[in-house]
């Protein structure tokens, strides 16, 4: 029997995992059906229990209740609990498990980029939400031999290396310090909402960073944002925010059906999408 999968969120309405998990389903031969839904904060316990009740596969989480729908989880796989976020639910056997793909997602689509060696990198995260959480969490499990974190609001980014510290080095930064040691990192991520609504911001100047700096923000669209702009023109080797979604998506449908999608057909999907 056809299982149902989805997304709940709110805004929905443009999410893209509809998109992409539809198709794998199809061309793996998977009877599923992903759809996307809109949940009113209050509704998020009923919108949880239901998707239980019918029978449903999993699904994900997306703004803005990633944190606040850890409660109405059975289980929690381990790494989401240390993160504080669930982006991905299991449904088996009636029992609800949550993940996070986010931040290992993140993590398998950096890895091509510095040829699969995180040995001994420095690596620099700008953020202090949900997102960054998730990446400092998983980059600080690398063998990179520092992460790392600037943002504006200081307290948020020591919580987080409080939270998900691991012995590794780890220095927490005002931006304006990070702007002015750029040129020490090897790997720079981009994690705030800086540059989602516009072309024109970008929460610091990356004119100071080396060349061959691999530099990433998770925003994919605008596909490529002034951060992403500035850190081509001084030589940087760029990621854009797609590759990061794919591979969460890729790990969320491993976890429901056992099988690895073709994250390349997925991340021509969302580009043609994105136009
Ligand atoms: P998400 O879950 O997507 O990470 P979030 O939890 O709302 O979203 O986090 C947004 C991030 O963008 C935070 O790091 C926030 O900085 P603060 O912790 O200081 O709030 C950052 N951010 C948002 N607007 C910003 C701005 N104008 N300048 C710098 N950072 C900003």
């Amino acid at each position: 029997m056809k299982k149902l999968y989805g997304v709940l969120g709110n805004p929905i309405e443009h999410s893209l995992s509809p998109l992409i998990h539809n198709d794998a389903f199809k061309r793996n031969g998977i009877e599923g059906d992903y759809l996307p839904f809109l949940v009113e904060e209050d509704a998020l316990e009923k919108a949880v229990n239901g998707l239980k009740a019918i029978g449903a596969g999993g699904f994900n989480i997306t703004v803005p209740f990633k944190e606040s729908v850890i409660p109405y989880m059975d289980a929690l796989d381990p790494f989401a609990k240390e993160v504080g976020a669930v982006n991905t639910a299991v449904i088996k056997d009636g029992v609800i498990t949550g993940y996070n793909t986010d931040g290992p997602g993140f993590v398998k689509s950096l890895a091509p980029l510095i040829d699969y060696q995180f040995s001994g990198k420095k690596v620099l995260v700008i953020g202090g939400g949900g997102a960054a959480r998730g990446i400092y969490c998983a980059m600080a499990k690398t063998e990179a031999g520092r992460v790392d974190i600037a943002n504006r609001t200081l307290s948020a980014a020591h919580k987080i290396v409080s939270d998900c510290h691991n012995g590794k080095p780890s220095d927490v930064l005002s931006l304006a310090d990070a702007e002015k040691s750029l040129s020490k990192y090897d790997i720079i991520i981009q994690t705030t909402s800086v540059g989602l609504s516009s072309l024109d911001e970008s929460p610091i100047s990356l004119l100071g960073i080396k060349e061959k700096t691999v530099v990433c923000d998770i925003i994919y669209n605008p596909l490529k944002t002034k951060f992403l702009r500035e850190a081509e023109d001084n030589g940087a080797i760029i990621q854009t925010g797609v590759d990061m979604f794919v591979h969460q998506a890729a790990l969320a449908f491993e976890l429901w059906t056992g099988i690895s999608p073709d994250c390349e057909r997925m991340r021509e999907l969302v580009l043609e999408k994105l136009g």
